[in-house]
């Protein structure tokens, strides 16, 4: 009698673990150390970390301001503080990060014990305003190489374009928990699966459209806006449906969550520069950098209007541009109406 051949159960309709598809990742790349894969498994656990304190917040007496204010002079939300710290705690283990800037911290923290060839952004908890009513935030991330030729890495050696980066993304704590990465080669969306403690390939090789039909900018500060943001948002509001006008208008007010949307569905997200932020508010490194290198690799364009967001070379860790991000058409139409150029 023959022996059946013996295949492996199919223990999971999903798609591959996060682990496993960084892992397939580095077996594609001729002498791979694997110190790449290790620092983004060591992401992928922070983003397992805040999420699992995300998903209780509202139990574990982690609402609320801690009476501080960070760098940005901003007040600081408890889960802010506890998310950056994970965040650290998790990059200073294994010995792959060089050293880590965030958000919260008006320097880098270096660990000049890591043998570590790479730099870690991170704005470790976007979108704090909307943590105690239970709308949808993030962790926003970049990763650069260290060159440790020159020595240990200073402060200096996180002031280069977003072009360099050679991995970023983001976690939404969302309707679900979902992260999305890009090394450059396409973006791809892993969501979180309590029941397993794993993140699952759920969204791959993401696009994003090349046109959409909704805008997402905070109205409310229309009266600071240039007469040319205002002009374009007036158009988008017109009716002319042989235009495919007017646009819908979204926006959450969490970055994670305005840009993933309009990654997904395409239109445009926007935080120009205006009278109360006239370098615009969100900061180069760990919000726009990230972003647009999600968006580019995903088929989309990001701008601060006038120059592409990856060009932009910073002079501080948290310096702040005007953040035009989404489709490749709704991006040049804002520059032409906005500011009267053409795309790059
Ligand atoms: P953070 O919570 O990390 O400080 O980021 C908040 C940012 C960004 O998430 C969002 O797009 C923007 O602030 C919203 O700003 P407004 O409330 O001024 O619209
Ligand atoms: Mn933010
Ligand atoms: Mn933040």
């Amino acid at each position: 009698m023959s022996t059946p051949s013996w295949s492996p159960p199919d223990v999971s309709q999903e798609g591959a673990t996060l682990e496993t598809f960084i892992l397939e990742g580095m077996f594609k790349v001729d002498g791979a150390t694997g110190a790449f894969t290790s620092l983004l498994n060591q992401l992928c656990l922070a983003a397992k970390l805040i999420t699992t304190r995300v998903r209780r917040a509202g139990l574990a007496d982690i609402l609320g301001y801690t009476g501080e204010t960070n760098v940005q002079g901003e007040r600081v939300q408890k889960l802010d503080t506890l998310a950056n710290d994970l965040l650290i705690a998790t990059l200073k283990r294994r010995g792959h990060c060089a050293a880590v800037a965030t958000e919260e911290l008006p320097e880098a923290v270096f660990f000049p014990e890591s043998k570590g060839s790479y730099l870690v952004v991170a704005d470790p908890l976007d979108g704090s305003s909307n943590i105690d009513v239970n709308i949808s935030i993030g962790t926003i991330f970049g990763i650069y190489r260290c060159d440790r030729s020159q020595g240990l890495p200073t402060t200096e050696s996180f002031l280069r374009p977003g072009s360099e980066m050679v991995a970023a993304g983001y976690v939404i704590y969302g309707s679900s928990t979902v992260l999305v990465l890009s090394t450059g080669n396409g973006v791809h969306g892993f969501t979180w699966d309590p029941s397993a403690g794993e993140f699952f390939l759920s969204h791959e090789n993401i696009r994003c459209p090349r046109r959409g039909n909704i805008y997402s900018i905070n109205e409310g500060n229309a009266q600071r806006w240039t007469d040319g943001v205002r002009s374009w948002a007036a158009h988008l509001k017109e009716s002319a449906p042989e235009q495919g006008l007017p646009y819908s208008h979204r926006y959450v007010g969490s970055l994670v969550a305005d840009a993933h949307r309009t990654l997904f569905k395409g239109g445009i997200f926007a935080y120009p520069a205006d009278l109360k932020s006239p370098k615009g508010k969100l900061r180069l490194l760990y919000e726009a950098n990230p972003m647009a290198f999600v968006f580019e690799a995903a088929g989309g364009a990001a701008t601060t209007g006038t120059e592409r967001i990856l060009d932009v070379v910073p002079t501080q860790l948290h310096a702040r541009v005007p953040l035009v991000l989404g489709s490749v058409e709704d991006v040049a139409l804002y520059q032409r109406l906005a500011h009267g150029t053409t795309a790059p």
